[in-house]
């Protein structure tokens, strides 16, 4: 399973990317706004920073809403760099808008994904990467670890390409659970991947081993 990190923030990539096992890196707008990056030249400058820290795939959203405008933004930000990939909304024109970036050999992250039929639709558009959002369905009492679950059978029983990549992740059980039911990528904050290396038996047991390696 892929580990994406889901920030823009330029000092957590790097302390992921140095920890030796991040696999790429997805933003947002809100992520965006979140480390104070405005105007258009220093948002298209932080992706091209971004894509300099690390060694795969990085997601830059189009904010566009119509086919014209999303293409129109996707090409622009796909010229950036060759890590770059178009992070499009599951919307009617962002449907067409993946097929149209996969005819042209341009990767496509759908986004805003909360069921199993848009996660049908994005796979049939072409899309690299389809982004099912579980801790947002957890938020409204819904079991977002569940519609992972059902997009996996669906992706199995016809050989659909498209990886699901399981975003809005919030603890370590979330990863551990998309792990299981086999997500092809997670995409979650820093302290989410570290939690991972957390386990208070592994502290003790180094602690005893340190103390008696002195005798
Ligand atoms: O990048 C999209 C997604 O991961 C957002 O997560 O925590 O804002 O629901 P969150």
């Amino acid at each position: 399973m892929k580990f994406f990190i889901d920030t823009a923030n330029l000092a957590q990539i790097k302390e992921a990317q140095d920890l030796g096992v991040l696999d790429g890196v997805t933003t947002n707008p809100s992520l965006m706004a979140k480390e104070g990056i405005k105007g258009q030249e220093n948002i298209l400058k932080h992706y091209v920073d971004i894509c300099d820290i690390v060694t795969g795939d990085v997601s830059a959203e189009v904010i566009s809403t119509d086919f014209d405008g999303m293409v129109k933004e996707g090409e622009a930000l796909a010229k950036l760099h060759p890590r770059i990939v178009v992070k499009i909304p599951m919307i009617k024109d962002g449907i067409k808008a993946i097929k149209y970036f996969t005819e042209q050999g341009i990767k496509t992250n759908c986004t805003l994904v909360f069921s199993a039929g848009q996660a049908l639709l994005a796979a049939k558009a072409g899309a690299t990467y389809m982004s099912p959002f579980i801790g947002r369905l957890d938020d409204v009492s819904t079991d977002g670890l569940k519609l992972i679950e059902d997009i996996r059978i669906i992706y199995d029983n016809y050989g659909y390409e498209t990886e699901i990549l399981a975003a809005s992740v919030r603890h370590p059980m979330h990863i551990i659970e998309c792990a299981k039911i086999g997500a092809d990528v997670i995409t979650a904050p820093l302290s989410a991947i570290t939690a991972l290396l957390k386990h208070p038996l592994t502290d003790s047991g180094l602690a005893q081993f340190l103390a008696d390696a002195k005798k």
